[in-house]
């Protein structure tokens, strides 16, 4: 109603209500490489169109004459009511998008309350991200680094801002074949890395001055342009002064550390008894996408399941996430929450995953869209938008609360 009325008093949303006119302007709005980066997916890109293909063969049944006046769309996650069953979805390299990066999105969670997923590779240090936040519930999402006093560090420092939960990501130990990006030769990290919240780590500052004192082993090369701007941007916000780091090995060792610890491709399932004596707060499986994997997951302890396929950016041709809801849905019975993301365009999606068995949705390119059309303001709007829609979906739908909406709302 509010957007209607707006309209006839002669103002136009600032980013497009509807979801393919939102991409379409975010297209023509970000640079290539961003464009490639933030929409791209994996391989042909066949498991993005499954997850869409997926959710459009769902059809909702609506039910008439039930008083649907009132409604809430709360949700209860975690001991914590939510307002709607959106999340911002953890996403790196905001600073791609808008220069505002995780801050406007930040802001934008907190003017909703909608809960916002602090990402690993974030653009700006979790701290500062949480003091945007105020009072809004944040979950840190970790990449489990190949250096137990890194991932240590990382999470003690979630736990310190305040974080209501930690979101171990398993689907990217190691980066997906991301085709787009592939042909740019990874020109969109530039400048752009989204490491700060190593830069910010006082472990990972150990283990770059370390290797920073060892002797090169290989034959230096001869960076390029591209490579020239990442090295100034890292001098730049590393600690101890930009023309002295400029002309350190610092950069560059961090570069290089980097790469080298941000992932752990021998992570396990035992290694889950290791985070769980370093935290009390819940642990959330972000990734999973078979039922037995849910069964491990229950097996080992662990407090929440997000089933994702990381928006079809890791195996190409893998299953729709929709389609693997409701088998782990069903495996998992009600005993932890399951959260499902990817291929969320609208509030009618989020019904879907909901009847399906989800507790709550993770909202991922739709924002970033809106990011970077309109920075803080746009990425509010599109979420805003996704949680009218959501309600009013229920309401037409015969739905007052969460909870009603069951496995019979669909076919
Ligand atoms: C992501 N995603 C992601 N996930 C994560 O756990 N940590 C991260 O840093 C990122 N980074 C990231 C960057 C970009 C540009 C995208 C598009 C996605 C995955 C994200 O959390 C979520 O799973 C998907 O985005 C959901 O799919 P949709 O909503 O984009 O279709």
């Amino acid at each position: 109603a509010q957007i209607y009325r707006a309209g006839l008093f002669g103002r136009t949303p600032r980013v497009p209500v509807s979801p393919d006119a939102l991409e379409a302007a975010a297209r023509r709005r970000m640079s290539r490489t961003a464009w490639a980066y933030v929409a791209g997916s994996a391989g042909r890109e066949r498991t993005a169109h499954a997850n869409r293909s997926a959710l459009d063969r769902w059809e909702i049944v609506p039910r008439m004459l039930r008083d649907v006046e009132d409604r809430d769309t709360g949700v209860e996650l975690f001991g914590a009511r939510l307002p709607s069953p959106f999340l911002f979805a953890p996403v790196g390299v905001l600073e791609m998008a808008h220069q505002e990066a995780d801050l406007a999105v930040a802001a934008a969670a907190r003017e909703l309350g909608v809960p916002m997923v602090i990402s690993t590779q974030g653009s700006v240090p979790m701290e500062e991200t949480a003091v945007a936040l105020a009072e809004t519930v944040r979950w840190y999402q970790l990449y489990w680094p190949g250096d137990d006093g890194l991932a240590a560090s990382l999470v003690r420092r979630a736990e310190a801002t305040g974080a209501a939960a930690i979101v171990v990501t398993l689907d990217t130990d190691l980066l997906g074949w991301r085709t787009r990006d592939l042909d740019l030769a990874w020109l969109p990290f530039g400048r752009a890395m989204g490491i700060a919240q190593y830069l910010s780590d006082p472990v990972f500052a150990e283990l770059v001055a370390e290797r920073a004192s060892r002797p090169r082993q290989d034959a230096p090369v001869k960076p390029g342009l591209a490579a020239l701007k990442t090295l100034a941007g890292i001098a730049r916000r590393y600690p101890g002064g930009f023309l002295r780091n400029l002309t350190s090995p610092l950069p560059r060792a961090a570069v290089e550390t980097f790469l080298d610890v941000f992932s752990r491709p021998a992570l396990t399932w035992e290694h889950l008894a290791w985070l769980r004596e370093r935290t009390s707060l819940p642990i959330v499986l972000k990734g999973l996408q078979h039922p037995d994997d849910a069964a491990l997951a229950l097996d080992h302890g662990v407090d929440g399941i997000i089933v994702s396929n990381h928006g079809g950016r890791q195996v190409d041709g893998a299953i729709g996430a929709i389609d693997a809801l409701p088998g782990i849905a069903e495996r998992v019975g009600g005993r932890i929450p399951v959260l499902f993301d990817s291929g969320i365009r609208s509030g009618a999606d989020a019904f879907k995953a909901l009847a399906l068995g989800a507790r709550a949705v993770l909202v991922g390119r739709p924002y970033v869209y809106g990011l970077a059309l309109a920075g803080a303001d746009g990425a509010r709007e599109v979420v805003r938008n996704l949680m009218a829609e959501f309600d009013l979906t229920m309401a037409l739908t015969g739905r007052t609360t969460t909870s009603d909406i069951t496995r019979d709302a669909l076919r």
